[in-house]
């Protein structure tokens, strides 16, 4: 769902520049929506004409559909009939016709390389470009990569000249660790250049060096735990990525190599890589405009430079939608009253929600995941407020680890200020440095934390998790004798 573009921001040629230059959506007629788009893709017309057939076109034959009604465009080596889209294209039919008859990738690119034409055109696809007879292999590409050095060979001649000298990698374990280590040769290199994704046995580390990247892209040899570090050691520009092994055992070799592995490329060529988020949680700034926070994977290392922006994904009925949105930066979320998570794991946006747009009225729909915390924070605050004569407010917050407690420092400092607000962590998969509460939710960790001032006076718990969390805590907190009316669960 999430995508670090490779472009800054604005990209030289993005919306958000062309814009102020005076260029923008043209007026579609009635009926002529995205959504309306969307309709007709899904009501069974044949939109290419050729009932179904996927040909493979010739360059010649491509030339020849270069009318407005019959328009076929080539994108990343495949055809496309966009007549039946004309009317639909946000950006007019002029600037359509700027790519017909052609291969109109790098203008797609340079205008909106965000925007998902497989998904929206799939049932405009043509076919596939014939491929031209291949030059015979330079014998030099055949050189085997040694030790993860990157052969010259694949670096392009103009790279060679302009671009940054090949990085490479290495990699070492321990029993339990398996640690790779990237030397990118740059001395500007941090946290923010680093991305990290792994899902199943697959691995992947984009180093981003200047205006290309670097990639590491393996099939692992063997199973690694989902949560990994990332270190850099700046002024020499090593970056090490330190996985856990699933299992004790040596390995014999790191794994196999997959699409683009240590190759160094430009960002632009890199494609867009989604990552699928939780949203945590979603709070009103104005009367349209939204802060939203998303939370990475913990399989994913991602921190998105100041000013860049990220690709949001929906699918809405059935169709791929994706748009640019700028995360917001630590000193404007100081402004809001909600407390924020600054870590990596935590992504926020200032969205404007447009009532008769396509994505951003599906965004604010998306329920909020379940990380039980945002109706505790909205009652703390009420609670602390607006409440005279409250004498106590406690939280106790289960997490599996240190790294999951979301808002921790701002809980711990209100903790500081306020003498009647106590927090309490309990973390069921402690690092051995832990030395606060351990464990699952149990009668022995209730009743000391839930303690009534005096015999008689009434309290009201409140709680929030997984729906097995909640169930299991409503019982064990009738067993310790709070009544029903002094419980409130939060169920969806
Ligand atoms: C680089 C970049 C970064 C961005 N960052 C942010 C950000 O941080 N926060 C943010 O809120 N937005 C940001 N945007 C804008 C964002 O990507 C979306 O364009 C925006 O959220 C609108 O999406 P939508 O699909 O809901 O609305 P759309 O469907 O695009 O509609 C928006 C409005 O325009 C009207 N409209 C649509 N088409 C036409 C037309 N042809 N003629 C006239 N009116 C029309 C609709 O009725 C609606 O009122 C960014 C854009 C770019 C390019
Ligand atoms: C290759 C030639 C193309 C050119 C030159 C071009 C140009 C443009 C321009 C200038 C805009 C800007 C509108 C604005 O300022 O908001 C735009 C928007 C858009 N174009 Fe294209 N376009 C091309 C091809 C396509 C294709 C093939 C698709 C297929 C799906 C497409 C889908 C869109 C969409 C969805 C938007 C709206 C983006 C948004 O609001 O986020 N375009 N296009």
């Amino acid at each position: 769902m999430l995508n670090v573009p490779s472009q800054s921001f604005p990209a030289p040629s993005s919306q958000q520049r062309v814009a102020s230059g005076g260029r923008s959506k043209v007026p579609l007629k009635q009926g002529r929506s995205l959504m309306d788009w969307i309709r007709l893709t899904k009501s069974g017309k044949d939109l290419t004409g050729l009932r179904g057939r996927l040909i493979e076109v010739t360059e010649e034959e491509l030339k020849k559909h270069n009318k407005k009604d019959d328009c076929w465009i080539c994108i990343r080596g495949f055809v496309y009939n966009v007549s039946p889209y004309m009317e639909y294209h946000p950006g007019g039919e002029d600037e359509l016709m700027r790519a017909a008859g052609s291969d109109g990738t790098d203008l797609f690119d340079q205008v909106h390389r965000w925007v998902n034409y497989e998904s929206m055109l799939k049932e405009c696809l043509v076919g596939r470009m014939a491929i031209k007879p291949a030059v015979p292999k330079d014998c030099r590409e055949e050189k085997k990569v040694l030790n993860g050095m990157l052969p010259k060979s694949q670096v392009s001649d103009t790279l060679a000249k302009e671009g940054p000298s090949s990085p490479s990698y290495d990699w070492f374990q321990t029993d339990s660790l398996v640690t790779i280590v990237i030397y990118t040769k740059q001395k500007d290199i941090n946290l923010d250049s680093v991305i990290v994704d792994h899902q199943d046995d697959s691995f992947r580390a984009e180093t981003i060096i200047k205006d290309y990247s670097y990639i590491i892209h393996m099939g692992l040899s063997r199973e690694i735990q989902e949560d990994f570090s990332v270190r850099v050691v700046e002024n020499v520009g090593k970056i090490e990525i330190v996985l856990k092994k699933k299992e004790n055992t040596s390995w014999k070799r790191l794994g196999h190599p997959l699409e683009n592995h240590n190759l160094l490329i430009p960002k632009k060529d890199t494609g867009l890589y989604y990552r699928k988020c939780q949203l945590i949680s979603k709070e009103g700034v104005t009367h349209d405009t939204k802060l939203f926070c998303l939370m990475l994977p913990a399989s994913t290392h991602l921190q998105v430079p100041v000013g860049q922006h990220v690709y949001l994904k929906l699918t809405i009925t059935g169709t791929e939608i994706v748009k640019p949105y700028t995360p917001v930066s630590d000193f404007l979320l100081s402004e809001f009253k909600e407390p924020v998570l600054l870590n990596n794991k935590y992504i926020y946006f200032l969205i404007k929600i447009y009532p008769a747009g396509l994505f951003t009225p599906e965004l604010d729909h998306l329920h909020i995941a379940g990380t039980g915390f945002t109706p505790m924070v909205k009652i703390l605050n009420y609670a602390l407020t607006n409440i005279p004569g409250l004498r106590k407010v406690k939280l106790m917050f289960f997490n599996k680890t240190e790294d999951d407690i979301i808002w921790r420092s701002q809980l711990e400092k209100l903790a500081f200020k306020d003498k009647r607000f106590d927090v309490e962590f309990v973390l069921s998969a402690p690092t051995s440095e832990w030395n606060g509460k351990r464990g699952y939710i149990s009668p022995a960790l209730l009743s000391q934390f839930l303690k009534r001032s005096l015999d008689n006076s009434r309290v009201l718990i409140c709680i929030c998790g997984p729906t097995p969390f909640t169930e299991q805590g409503i019982r064990l907190l009738h067993d310790l004798n709070f009544s029903k009316d002094e419980i409130h669960s939060f169920t969806a």
